[in-house]
This record gives structure tokens, sequence and C-alpha cells, in this order.
């Protein structure tokens, strides 16, 4: 007889089905159930994943499924969760259920299933991790034996899911330098279909680790089933969508072993990141919504934090600027009412002045002619006008010309009798070398020690791994790609551990390096060197769906052919508001308008950072886009209206708003216009009722619809 024991504990419902040969183990968070069974032959079986059973009995009524950690070199014929040489070469390995625990900490259960090899002393300990209120799940393995000598593991996923569906749809994020989160969806057909990065460094450059799963149809921004998933990982990664001959699809996720066979020793644990996803029965926009709570409340560096808005000079002045240029920019900053000025790339070498991006990484002194009185004066400058000043590196990159390079020729990753293979003139740190984890601790550590007044790192990384070979791994070279990122968050974790709150931005030549790995070290990323308008409502769309309006820096420049200031500002208002222009450059006029807007982004950022993301309408299905953020309390909204590049033909509809509550009333109106022009919406400053506006919508384009122009709406309960 199966006995069932329900613990009720605040609002979270733990269930831990019971009998003597058997354990069923329940993963619940708000909306969703992951229900895993022991089968009689002691392995584990995934039996559910979907939408929450609300009836215990059903629960009691789940039983089979298919393995959860499939294993290698036993009967399983498709692609394993995990695949291990034992040391005495064996190439098999079996996994029995062993043991599970749970527990209940306020919002997160935490479930741990203990796995074992019945011949070879291996365990395998799957984690599980449910965020009930953001309805997100977390999924990892950690791997150990205690055989002779060592094992070989050539696959090691993070987490293995299976689904049942007629069709499935593939949503992904692909792209390259300034063309970063372009959106691709497609039907998956039988056999594999692989998103993967091989990169070793700025491992997002081509893809973005994040995907949707759609099941039967494709999902839509309000309908369909799907599962949203990435992975928490800076390194190379894989996502593996396999349909078998029975139209059952597996997907693997986990660190690529690509060229990474990993030689496990007796005792030692192999932990993989963790795999992250949201089941969604309401479509994309319910999943998007569920990752960007547990982003800002688990995931990411101070999530629930304010941000710092900000005037950077990369693309003001690029490598050429001194001491003085720089001071008269910290005016603009002033001006214009941000709270920090971000020195970027080209404050440092002697040697090998960093005058160009071919000579001075590595060289971390500030360079005397550009900076004849060091970043102290500029911190003092900056203080002196009210506002706080950080700073840009790339610690894990060298430049030949350096002197760094000359010091340490075997602090770089490159392979023996091969010329080196440079990339953007540079090379990459072998961070696995401690001494190499030291320099740049140091580096950083230095820095902020000698000037205190530095309050923002933009941290850099240009390049990704060619021709790479560590003198320290000597014959590990295969651990190369695992190691350097676990010594990546080594580093962040001593930096973080000295400096918790500083805040620092993720870069990676634009938009390389974007996942949740990273992030819980980071306060925001940079998605792309194209800050062109027009390019950003895509680039930042695509992104939106993984990574909340906190974390995306996203900055005024001079790019956008044709377009006006209060096009591109209304665009950068959306995410982490900052500039990277000449401000003296401005016309009196722009200038106030950039002082009014950053005094209103300041007023509403609250909403854009913490509030509910709602994508309306699709600049990939018309030629506009709309989006919404709607606080907690449903009492505000701010809306963003962008019109593309309009063609005679495109006629657009009214737009229905979503996530107001309907019993509310709310006043609706425009706010960010340019001095001198006035709101033409007729529907501008009246009051409806959510419902209204939610059921009824709104014309957004009445009147003559020009290209690339833009409204802000302010939306506020009466
Ligand atoms: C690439 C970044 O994406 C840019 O914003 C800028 O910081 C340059 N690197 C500096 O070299």
């Amino acid at each position: 007889m199966i006995k069932y024991s329900l613990l009720f504990i605040c609002n979270f419902i733990f269930v831990v089905v019971l009998s003597q040969s058997q354990a069923s183990i329940v993963l619940q968070t708000k909306n969703t159930h992951l229900v895993l069974t022991v089968g009689n032959n002691h392995r584990l079986y995934q039996s559910y994943l979907g939408a929450r059973l609300t009836s215990p009995g059903d629960l009691e009524k789940l039983s089979g499924g298919r393995e959860v950690y499939l294993t290698g070199g036993m009967e399983n014929q498709f692609e394993p969760a995990i695949r291990m040489v034992h040391a005495d070469g064996n190439p098999s390995l079996e996994l029995e259920y062993a043991s599970h625990t749970t527990e209940q900490k306020e919002n997160v259960s935490y479930i741990n299933i203990i796995l074992k090899d019945p011949v070879y002393p291996v365990k395998v300990q799957l984690q599980y991790r449910g965020y009930f209120n953001e309805d997100v799940i977390t999924c990892n393995a950690t791997i150990q034996h205690h055989e002779k000598k060592p094992v070989r593991l050539t696959q090691y996923a993070s987490s293995l899911l299976h689904f049942n569906a007629g069709t499935y749809w593939l949503t992904q994020f692909h792209g390259d330098w300034a063309r970063e989160a372009n959106m691709v969806d497609e039907q998956l057909t039988n056999g594999i279909k692989n998103i993967e990065s091989k990169l070793g460094t700025r491992t997002n450059f081509y893809q973005t680790p994040a995907f949707f799963l759609s099941l039967d149809k494709p999902a839509t921004e309000t309908s369909g089933e799907l599962i949203a998933g990435t992975l928490g990982w800076t390194g190379n990664f894989q996502f593996t969508f396999e349909i078998d001959q029975r139209n059952q699809l597996r997907l693997r996720s986990g660190i690529n072993p690509f060229a990474s066979d990993y030689t496990l020793n007796p005792g030692e644990l192999f932990t993989t990141p963790e795999f992250i996803f949201t089941y969604s029965n309401q479509g994309k926009g319910q999943a998007s919504r569920n990752l960007h709570r547990w982003a800002r409340n688990y995931a990411v560096l101070d999530g629930k934090s304010p941000r710092l808005t900000l005037l950077n000079n990369w693309e003001a002045t690029y490598f050429n600027f001194n001491e003085t240029k720089l001071i008269e920019l910290f005016d603009g900053a002033k001006q214009l009412g941000v709270d920090l000025f971000l020195l970027d790339d080209g404050w440092f070498g002697n040697t090998f002045p960093r005058d160009s991006d071919k000579a001075g990484l590595g060289d971390w002194q500030e360079n005397k002619s550009k900076l004849p009185n060091g970043i102290g004066r500029l911190v003092a400058e900056a203080t002196k006008r009210g506002i706080k000043f950080g700073i840009w590196l790339e610690p894990e990159m060298v430049n030949p010309k350096s002197d760094l390079y000359q010091q340490h020729p075997d602090w770089i990753l490159r392979l023996p009798n091969r010329a080196v293979h440079l990339a953007r003139n540079q090379l990459v740190l072998d961070l696995t070398n401690p001494k190499v984890q030291d320099f740049v601790f140091s580096i950083v550590d230095g820095l902020l020690t000698k000037n205190l007044g530095v309050a923002f790192i933009k941290w850099d990384c240009n390049r990704s791994m060619t021709n790479a070979y560590s003198a320290y791994l000597k014959e590990k070279q295969s651990h190369l790609f695992i190691e350097y990122t676990r010594c990546l968050y080594k580093v962040l974790d001593r930096i973080r551990a000295r400096y918790p709150h500083l805040p620092i931005m993720l870069c990676s030549g634009g938009g390389g390096r974007t996942d949740y790995g990273a992030l819980k070290y980071f306060t925001e990323f940079w998605p792309s060197d194209n800050t062109d308008g027009l390019e950003r409502i895509f680039i930042q769309w695509g992104y939106s769906y993984f990574f909340p309006a906190n974390t995306m820096a996203a900055h005024i420049t001079s790019m956008g052919k044709g377009q006006s200031l209060k096009f591109r500002t209304d665009v950068a208002m959306a995410g982490k508001l900052g500039y990277d222009i000449r401000v003296n450059e401005f016309t009196p006029q722009e200038l106030q308008f950039s002082q009014e807007a950053v005094t209103t982004y300041k007023r509403i950022n609250d909403v854009i950072w913490q509030g509910d993301l709602y994508r309306i309408i699709s600049p990939y299905e018309e030629n506009r886009a709309v989006t919404m953020y709607v606080n907690d309390k449903k009492s505000k909204a701010i809306l963003f209206n962008y019109i593309l590049n309009v063609r005679r033909k495109d006629i657009f509809t009214r737009v229905q708003l979503q996530g107001l509550d309907a019993q509310k009333k709310y006043r609706f109106k425009e706010i960010n216009l340019f001095p001198g022009t006035k709101a033409n919406n007729p529907d501008n400053d009246k009051v409806f009722t959510g419902d209204y506006l939610m059921t009824v919508g709104l014309n957004l384009t009445p009147g003559k619809v020009l290209s690339l122009t833009s409204n802000v709406y302010e939306i506020t309960e009466e």
C-alpha cells in the first residue's frame, strides 16, 4: 500500500509519497509540478512536468516515464546525461536511486537525490531548487567516485528533461558583434539540434544561452505551453534537443563537453552549473516575467537595489582623451544630472601606451601623459561636481605589446609550436594559473584600494579563445574550458568578498557574456556596441525574454541615422539608462530635453527596473514595438510606443494594454516630450478603467504616422 505524507509549510506543499521500495519525489512551485518516481528497477524516472495538479490524489497516480539522468554505455541509445569511463576502462554507468532529502526555506524548496552505481563506487547527486512564487526551477548534478584511480567523464549534463508533444517549436537567439540576440523560431524535427558555444571566453558572442521550447504549437506572448531555459555558466554551453523515432523529445542542458573530457580524481566533486527553467501555459510573456522576478530576487547581484545612471566616454572619445578633456566631460555628466562618469578603455599603459587596441592591455598603470595626476585626480574632480567615478578594465587579457606579455609569457594561453592567433590584437591570460588569478584580483583590488572613490567598474572581455593551450594545466588540456570558467568565478568570489556591492557592468565586446552564472557577480550587462536606437529596439527585445530591464545597460549615443535624440532616449529609457555622447554638442533644446529625461527616468525607473514586463506588439511582427512595465500594486505603468521604418501599407490597429487591474481607474499621460512639442494623442491626460484599456485599448498612432518616432506614457492609478 502506498503511504503518503503531506507537509504544509506556509503556502507551500511538499509531497513525499513513500512506499517500502519506492519513493515519489514532488517539486512544486505556484503553477508547476515536477514529479519523479522510482521504478521497480530502482531507476529514477521523470513521471510528470507541467501545470500544477491541484489534487494530491492525482500525484499518487503518477509513475513510470523516462529516466531522469540517462547514462551512456548501457542500454540507452540516445544522448546520455552522463558518460563515464571507469578506471578499469569500462565505459558504462548505471544509476539507481539511493536516497533523497527535502528542505523548505521560505520561498525555496530544495531536493537532493542520491543515485549510485550498483557495481562501481560512483555517486551522482541531483540538486533541485523550486522557487515557489517565481515558478522557477533550477537543477544541477554533483558527480563523485571512490575508484582507485581517476575516471574519465565525457558527458556531464546539468539536467535532462523529457517531453511528449505532437510537435516541438524552438525559439533561439543568435548574433554577432553589434547584432546580438536575434530571435529565430523553428519547428524541431527528428534528430538532434544543438544550441551551443565552443568559444571559451566571450562565449555568448554568437549564441545567447537561452531558449523557449513550445509544445504542440508555437507559443505567443500570451498563450501556449512552453518552457524557457537558460544555463548559469559563463563558459561553453550546450542545449541538445533530440527527437527520437517515437517523437519523444529529450532536452539535455549543461557545459559543452566539446574537447573537454574531464579526468575526475577519487573523492573529487564535479559540480555542474545550474540549468534554470520556468514552465508556462500562458505563453512567453509569463515565462519572461517569472525569470525576471527570479533574477531580481535571487540571481543578479543586488537585483532589488537601484542602479546608477551614467555618462560613458567610449563613443564620445574612443582612445583620444586626456585629463583636461575628461574633466570637461564631467561637466556634461553634471549638466545631465546622471549619477556617474564612466571612463572607458585607453587610460593605461606607459611603455606601450594604450592609444589604440594594438597595445597596452595588461599594464594597468595610468598613462602618464594622458593622466599625469592619476585616477585620484579624476575621482576628486568628479566628486567636486557631485558625481561618482567609474572605470573600465579588461583584466583577463593581454596585448603582445605590453610589459606584462614580456614579463610573463607563461601566463598566456597559446599553443606550443604554433603561431599565436590574435583577435583584436590580444590574447587571453591563463586564469587557471593561481598566479594569474592573484594578478587579476590585485589589479581590481589595487585600483579600488588606491582610489577609494572608484564607485563602478566596467569589466570587458573582448576575445574568445583560439589556439588555446595552458602551460599551467600541462597534460590536462581538456580541462581548460571548464577550469577557466571556474577560475574566473574564483577571482570574482574574491572580489565580491571584499567589495560585495560595488556595481560592476559585465561587458564582452558588446553582449558576449550574458548569463546567470556571471550575473550573480554583476549588477548589469552591456547588451551590444550597437546603440543605434532602431537596432537596439530589436536587441533589447531579444534579451528581454530572459533578462530584466535593470540588468540591461542602454546608452544614448550619436549612432542612429535619421533618429532624433527623443527616439534614442525613449529606447534607452526602457533599460538601464546611460549616455555615451558629447553633451557639449547638444543644442540648448537637446540639453533641456536630456536633463528632463534624466529627471523623469529617476522618477519612474522603479517601475521599469522592478515592474512586470508586457511585450504587447513585437517589432518582428509589425513596423512598431509596444511594451509596458507595470508595478506590483498595478498602480503605475510605463508604456513605450516605438514606430520603426513605416511603409505605406502599414496599418496600426488599437493597442490593448496588459497587466493592469480591470477594476482600477488610470490616467493616461504622455511624458518625456521634447521641448516645444505637445502630446498629439486625443486620449492624452484622460482617465480610463483598466478594463477599458485592456479590452477596448487605445489608438497609439493617431494622425500621421512618422518613421522612427516614439512616445512614453505614464499610466497612473487615480
Ligand atoms: C568593447 C565594449 O563593448 C565597448 O563598450 C568598449 O568598452 C570597448 N570594448 C573598449 O575597448
